[in-house]
């Protein structure tokens, strides 16, 4: 039986895949910052049979992150599988972004699965295996019209990702990247309170329990890269090969205020 670790599961693609795992046996130590809500997670968890550890704590802080780690740890005796997934968006323009509001994106989407993975790499040295599973976004591939501060936190999760990747090559330890495109989760509202007003995407979407799924997957067999919505793979390629056409793919699938 699996013990999994997952940030930001008190809503979205974090709390499916909790669900998902432990519907399928594993144990989940979560954590978020909404007591309340991590409860109510914990609480389908074990009404279906499944054990949770819900941790209140803010990925942004360092010192929470390792003790969220150490308790799972203690808890549980060992982790199998960490998911570096909290994480938020804001939209607009470079002038409509301000370097504070910048600063939190890096701070969550960025330092927040840094501070995770720096807590938990170690552990997984020790015993030589372990999974460490980072959920970007196709945003994190290809950047997406006023979505560029947004986009470069998820690019800077790919380049630690890799890194660590080629560095952990042989080492019985994996790790992935999950590429998930537009997912229908509270991430929406959570901008639009960021941005100061709603808006609308029109390329494709999928479901939280779509990338949960797809997660599900890649614990099962360990993939460099995942995309849940699979034809999103063709969009990465496409702008290796060429991206001043992909620039006008991108443009219509980007994001409009309502
Ligand atoms: N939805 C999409 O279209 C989409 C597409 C591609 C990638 N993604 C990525 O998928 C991940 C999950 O997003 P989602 O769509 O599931 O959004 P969501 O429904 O808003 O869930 C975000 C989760 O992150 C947690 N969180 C936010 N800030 C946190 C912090 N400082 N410390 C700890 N937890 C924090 C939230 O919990 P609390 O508020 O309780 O702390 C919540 O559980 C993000 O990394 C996002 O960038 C989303």
């Amino acid at each position: 039986m699996l013990n999994v670790l997952i940030t930001g599961a008190s809503a979205g693609i974090g709390r499916a895949t909790a669900i998902r795992l432990a519907t399928g046996g594993a144990t989940i130590a979560l954590c978020a910052r909404r007591a309340d809500r991590l409860d109510q997670v914990a609480a389908e968890i074990r009404a279906a049979g499944g054990e949770a550890l819900p941790v209140v704590a803010d990925v942004t802080n360092a010192a929470e992150m390792q003790a969220f780690v150490d308790r799972a740890l203690a808890q549980l005796g060992r982790l199998d599988v960490a998911i570096c997934n909290a994480g938020f968006g804001i939209y607009g323009t470079i002038e409509m972004i301000g370097a504070e509001q910048m600063q939190r994106l890096l701070d969550v989407n960025f330092m927040g699965t840094y501070n995770t993975a720096r807590a938990v790499v170690p552990l997984f040295r020790q015993r030589g295996r372990g999974h460490l599973i980072i959920v970007s976004s196709i945003a994190g591939k290809r950047g997406i019209p006023y979505m560029g501060a947004y986009s470069a936190t998820k690019f800077a999760q790919v380049g630690l990702a890799e890194s660590l990747r080629a560095e952990l090559e042989e080492s019985g330890i994996h790790v992935s990247i999950v590429f998930p495109v537009s997912t229908d989760t509270e991430f929406f509202e959570v901008m639009t309170g960021h941005s100061g007003f709603a808006t609308r995407a029109a390329g494709p979407r999928q479901t939280a329990a779509d990338v949960a799924d797809a997660i599900a997957r890649t614990i099962a067999r360990p993939a460099a890269e995942v995309y849940p919505y699979r034809k999103a793979r063709g969009l990465s390629v496409l702008n290796a090969l060429a991206p001043g056409f992909t620039d006008r793919i991108v443009k219509r699938w980007g994001r409009r205020p309502i």
